[in-house]
């Protein structure tokens, strides 16, 4: 039997800062009605002044190492588009901290979609013997990049992380992950963007009012977000050789609700079958996946033996599916 990476462990943790829709329309030119109607979303948590990425995915770090009942792991990778620095990268800082100093620990930057691509490099290392326990980390703070007076960002984003552990297994067991459809577009790199900081601003020199802030067409993502996710998907399901009547949850980005029904009825699959916690959330970008299989396992909406199919899509553009059966992990 090949060596196969399984899923023994999770975690999810949000700042304390609560942001209700009531709370934006006291300062910026939108409603509760507008936000709840048009996204599903009823509220997020953004940091506070003084804390940062690497805060968030520590605390989900710890939380999934309790679950797998470890105190260590021998690799760290934390999905982000929004590092404490932009160099260097955030996970030797949460390894550090996780008292795990010396292990590999390296970013992956992929956007929303960031958690699947960290989570199939981190699969990869424990099915080749490159590690045996790999702490998996989505961790976002959007907050921190968003332009407070643009009520399409504001309104959709919050901070929040959520992580797995991966162990050596088979591919016969609950949490085995079979594998992974993954895909980008770089043609679409201004749909999703942050122009100025990088590389490409600072050798042009002087950047533009506001480009410091993240931007999204959202129109236009919103449609690719539907096709592609709903393609990824698909193709996962069928690579792992389920029809999609079979898939009991749908853990699609968190992005809106609107776009989860969406991809929904491309896949014929039965709204029940949703899982949704982007109404207290929000979308909280590399996080927004392991968090929402963390509140759906500690609320029973998620069982150990379910067929699940995971999904994203976000900023490159990427996007990206998978499947597993849903082990018995246990919510901290
Ligand atoms: N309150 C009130 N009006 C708002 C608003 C808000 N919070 N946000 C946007 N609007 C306005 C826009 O300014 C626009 O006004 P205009 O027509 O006068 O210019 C109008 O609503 C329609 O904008 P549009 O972007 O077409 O709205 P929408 O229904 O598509 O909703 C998003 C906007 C951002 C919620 C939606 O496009 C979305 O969810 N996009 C995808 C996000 C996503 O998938 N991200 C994944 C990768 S991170």
């Amino acid at each position: 039997m090949s060596r196969t990476a399984v899923m023994c462990g999770i975690g999810g943790w949000v700042p304390p800062t609560l942001v209700t829709n009531a709370d934006l329309a006291a300062r910026l030119d939108t409603s509760d009605e507008w936000i709840t109607t048009r996204t599903g979303i009823r509220q997020r948590y953004v940091v506070p002044p003084g804390m940062s990425t690497s805060d968030l995915a520590v605390e989900a770090g710890r939380a999934a190492l309790k679950s797998a009942d470890l105190d260590s792991a021998d690799a760290v990778i934390v999905a982000t588009t929004t590092p404490d620095r932009t160099c260097p990268a955030t996970a030797p800082t949460v390894a550090s901290r996780l008292g795990l100093a010396g292990v590999a620990a390296f970013d992956v930057a992929a956007v929303c979609t960031g958690f699947l691509y960290a989570l199939a490099t981190g699969a990869g290392l424990v099915s080749t013997g490159q590690a045996d326990r790999v702490l998996v980390i989505g961790a976002d703070a959007f907050s921190t990049i968003l332009d407070p007076g643009d009520r399409s960002t504001v309104s959709v984003f919050g901070d929040g992380a959520g992580a797995v552990v991966l162990r050596p297994g088979e591919a016969t067991e609950p949490g085995a992950l079979a594998g992974f459809c993954l895909g980008s577009d770089g043609s679409l790199a201004d749909l999703i963007t942050v122009r100025a900081g990088g590389s490409e601003q600072r050798s042009a020199g002087a950047a533009s009012p506001g480009d410091e802030f993240f931007s999204m067409q959202g129109r236009e993502v919103f449609e690719h977000a539907v096709s592609k996710m709903a393609v990824a998907a698909r193709t996962a399901a069928e690579r792992a050789g389920w029809r999609l009547d079979e898939v009991d949850r749908f853990v699609a980005h968190q992005a809106n609700v609107r776009i989860l029904r969406a991809v929904a009825d491309q896949l014929d699959l039965d709204h029940s079958r949703l899982v949704v916690d982007l109404d207290r959330v929000g979308n909280t970008a590399a996080a927004s996946i392991p968090l929402a299989l963390d509140h759906a396992n500690a609320d029973g909406t998620l069982r150990p033996g379910d067929r699940v199919v995971a999904a994203a899509f976000g900023g490159g553009a990427t996007w990206g599916a998978t499947t597993f059966v849903w082990p018995r992990l246990r919510s901290i």
